[in-house]
């Protein structure tokens, strides 16, 4: 029988509770939060993809709920792009402690997780924020010669092959950096409206 992207969706995230061997599984157990799976339109062509869960979305196991995820709700919304019609998620599905960057470990243990979801979900474009993820996405698609600083390539548009045709992957700075910084804002406003074409 062959299963809906929902089913297999939900899958990933009973597997993802249950990985005991994370690195991550025994920080979500003393602290009582969630993993964070992903969220948004099943049949999406835009995903975009960050780095991991904060405080805000380990709490409530949503991705980008917290400040950075008001700087995306705002950066959508000025591509008149929806929430909804996309569909939002992380490498890394548990939080890392004080919010540190991810380590090669757990991106290798949640990596497969993120593979699963693009190969279910098969966007036509993969919006990537912060420079983990830009690394992760274009060296999974076998664009590593490609890789350059995120400053450089930031919202460049490059071409790779899935097994379900061909996909776009945009590298993005991580709206994080607008928290405080008004002409990141700005750059990524106006990276954001090069998605508008495919929503
Ligand atoms: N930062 C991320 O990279 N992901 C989230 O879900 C929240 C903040």
């Amino acid at each position: 029988m062959i299963k809906n992207r929902t089913e297999l969706l939900r899958k990933i995230k009973e597997e993802v509770i249950a990985l005991k061997e994370s690195p991550l599984y025994a920080e979500r157990i003393k602290n009582k939060v969630f993993p964070v799976i992903g969220e948004g339109s099943h049949n999406s062509q835009i995903m975009f993809v960050g780095e991991a869960p904060g405080k805000n979305e380990a709490a409530t196991g949503r991705p980008f709920c917290g400040a950075s995820g008001r700087i995306l709700d705002e950066l959508l919304a000025s591509a008149q792009i929806k929430r909804t019609d996309v569909y939002v998620t992380n490498i890394v599905k548990d939080r890392p402690p004080f919010n540190r960057d991810p380590l090669p470990e757990e991106i290798v243990v949640y990596g497969p997780f993120l593979d699963r979801q693009i190969e279910i979900i098969q966007p036509k474009v993969i919006a990537t924020l912060g420079r983990f993820s830009m690394d992760y996405v274009m060296r999974k698609f076998g664009l590593e010669n490609l890789l350059q600083s995120i400053s450089k390539i930031h919202g460049k548009v490059f071409e790779a092959g899935t097994s379900y045709g061909k996909i776009k992957i945009v590298p993005l700075y991580h709206p994080a950096v607008a928290v405080y910084n008004a002409s990141s804002k700005d750059e990524l406003k106006k990276d954001f409206q090069i998605l508008k074409e495919f929503k």
